[in-house]
């Protein structure tokens, strides 16, 4: 079965400029992803027309809140008919268990994944808010606890992905942001990996954004990144 490693970032402001990009390229080539801007302004609908487009959909909502209120948005992710979606293992053992109840209310469940720690916080940032450990020490931490809660595996950093890799095992699914490839511009990401060092690394999926969306010719951009992958 064909199993796209490119999950694109579809970090556009309304859904017209987000189904002109699906336009362009096909659900054997990429996933999308679907992240907090674009459901907030376009909702389900969205969702749900790239889904009967054929697109597997990342649904990167990144759910943290109380065990029940998660379980009841995780089945509504499920209905929607995504391939996957996600909460913050910060929000606990019983609420990642909830989600996981969540999403078996259909046939073939989604994906259900973990953020760890926000790439955006540092050490610093963690003391500030109690807690004192280092950020790998952390990540570690939260994702070995996502995996025993049965999720499927966790967002991270291409970087973390060889220590996640040995901590948590093969079967784990790590879904990496923070890709670029050589002739891209880094835009504001700090710490970049390119595709194919990522999956060298032991990522099992690559989000990747700006490099092709803001392309001129986005449908060429993710051709060469295929092909340097293949
Ligand atoms: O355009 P770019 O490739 O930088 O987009 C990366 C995508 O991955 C964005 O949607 C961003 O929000 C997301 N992301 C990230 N870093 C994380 C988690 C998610 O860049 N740690």
């Amino acid at each position: 079965m064909n199993d796209p490693k490119i999950i694109v970032a579809l970090d556009f402001p309304d859904s017209k400029q987000a189904l002109e990009f699906a336009r362009k390229t096909s659900p054997d080539q990429c996933r999308l992803k679907i992240g907090k801007e674009l459901f907030t302004s376009c909702g389900p609908t969205l969702v749900e027309e790239l889904v009967n487009s054929g697109y597997d959909i990342f649904l990167d909502l990144k759910f943290h809140d109380i065990p029940n209120t998660v379980q009841k948005a995780a089945s509504a992710a499920a209905r929607l008919g995504v391939w996957m979606l996600n909460v913050h293992a910060l929000g606990g053992s019983a609420m990642m268990q909830a989600a996981r109840e969540g999403v078996e209310i259909v046939a073939q469940r989604p994906f259900l994944i973990a953020v760890t720690v926000l790439t955006s916080l540092s050490s610093q940032d963690l003391k500030d808010i109690g807690i004192d450990r280092s950020v790998p020490d952390l990540v570690d931490r939260l994702a070995r606890n996502a995996l025993a809660n049965g999720l499927d595996g966790v967002v991270c950093s291409a970087e973390e992905a060889p220590a996640l890799r040995s901590s948590i095992g093969d079967s784990a699914l790590l879904v990496t942001p923070g890709i670029r490839p050589e002739w891209a511009s880094t835009d504001d990401q700090q710490r970049i990996v390119t595709p194919q060092q990522a999956l060298a690394d032991g990522a099992s999926y690559l989000v990747i954004g700006r490099p092709i969306t803001r392309h001129q010719d986005p449908a060429a951009a993710l051709a060469l990144i295929i092909e340097s992958i293949a």
